[in-house]
């Protein structure tokens, strides 16, 4: 299995980041329908129908495999010899960030059900802070494992 992974590693990686971007393609996008749906649609109006199917074919369609593929793909590189040194700083600091993304995802993922189940939208303002998450993370996790201090 070790060295499968390791004859494995460059597709692992490759796929790896192919997951990375599709996943932060609509963890970036999703907040920025939720400011729109709450601060220009009517609940009710076929314009409020035409958003919620928006947000749940993101999410069901692109963020949540997206998600899956970057975790296995990415634990498929932790698994393969030589490439994480948990003697190092980046490893921990790409874990706390990749574990943030996480609860991002799932965050957005219940803002989306509140919406379906008709409960009041968080405000436009809020949904501004939080799409700033995604970038800060973003910037930590890059950084972590490409500058590796
Ligand atoms: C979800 C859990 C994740 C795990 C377990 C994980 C793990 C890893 C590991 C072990 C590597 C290999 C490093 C090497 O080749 O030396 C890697 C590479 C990489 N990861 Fe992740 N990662 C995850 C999520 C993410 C996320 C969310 C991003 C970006 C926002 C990201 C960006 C990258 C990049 C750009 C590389 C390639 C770095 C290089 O070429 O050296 N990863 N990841």
């Amino acid at each position: 299995m070790i060295d499968f992974l390791s004859a494995l590693y460059p597709w692992t990686k490759a796929l790896h980041v192919i997951s990375v971007i599709a996943w932060m393609a609509g963890l970036f996008y999703l907040p920025r329908l939720f400011v729109y749906h709450a601060e220009q649609v009517t609940p009710g109006s076929p314009t409020d129908e035409m958003f919620q199917t928006m947000e749940r074919r993101l999410i069901r369609a692109i963020m949540n495999p997206a998600m899956v593929a970057t975790w296995v793909f990415g634990l498929a590189l932790v698994f393969t010899p030589g490439i994480v040194d948990w003697g190092a700083v980046w490893p921990w600091t790409k874990a706390a960030g990749v574990l943030g993304m996480t609860w991002f995802h799932h965050w957005c993922s219940r803002r989306r059900k509140d919406i379906v189940k008709g409960l009041p939208h968080r405000s436009g303002h809020e949904y501004r802070i939080m799409n700033e998450v995604p970038t800060l993370l973003m910037v930590l996790i890059v950084v972590s494992v490409i500058v590796r201090f």
